[in-house]
């Protein structure tokens, strides 16, 4: 039997890199779309926690994600809000912002992972630059805008393979699998061994 993960997000981007990022762990991924509650906070973790609690009605295992654009010389703006910047501002503004100040940047991502009343947080994290401005037609959100470390194409110039070789999220979801993975595979034993007992 397939392990099932449900995954409660609106964001069509994250769910097709987490079907991707999972499929090698032998994990299917059901989404759900659903708009959960963030709190007032900049803490990555704690956003999660609160999506965690909002999602304790959905059976089975349960995935989320938070994620955001963290730009230092602006003191991690947009980090939290990234969602709600991009769709108000676009990227000229952020732009304009760093006209005159350093470039670096990171994305950071915190997947959360519930089952009954247990849960675990798994954080991921790229830095890189902001580029001079937008190219590049893959991906979603800031791609068009973040060149990785060590890269000189942005996130949306790449291959989605390759972003998902390095990205945030990446390092995330495939902490949360491994788990999955492993939680899975000590459960088959269990049920053989149950299995041999009664035979
Ligand atoms: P939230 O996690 O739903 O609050 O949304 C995070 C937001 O951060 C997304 O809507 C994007 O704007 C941005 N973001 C997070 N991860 C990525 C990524 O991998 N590429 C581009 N933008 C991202």
């Amino acid at each position: 039997m397939v392990t099932t993960v449900t995954f409660v997000s609106t964001n069509a981007g994250k769910y097709r890199e987490v079907r991707e990022l999972l499929r090698p762990f032998g994990l299917r991924v059901r989404w759900k779309r659903r708009t959960l509650p963030e709190p007032q906070t900049a803490k990555i973790e704690e956003v999660v926690r609160s999506k965690l609690n909002a999602v304790r009605d959905v059976t089975g295992w349960v995935l989320v994600e938070d994620s955001g654009l963290f730009i230092p010389s602006l003191n991690g703006f947009p980090g939290v809000y990234s969602a709600h910047i991009l769709d108000i501002w676009g990227f000229g503004p952020l732009f304009e912002l760093l006209k005159r100040r350093p470039r670096a940047a990171s994305f950071r991502a915190v997947a959360g992972l519930r089952r009954g009343r247990r849960i675990w947080l798994f954080p991921g994290e790229v830095r890189g630059t902001i580029a001079p401005r937008a190219a590049g037609k893959n991906g979603f959100g800031y791609d068009p805008i973040f060149i990785p470390e060590g890269g000189t194409r942005t996130f949306a110039q790449i291959p989605a393979a390759e972003k998902n070789e390095r990205s945030h999220r990446s390092q995330a979801l495939r902490a949360a699998g491994q788990l999955l993975a492993s939680l899975d595979a000590r459960d088959r034993r269990r049920r053989s061994r149950r299995t041999k007992a009664r035979a």
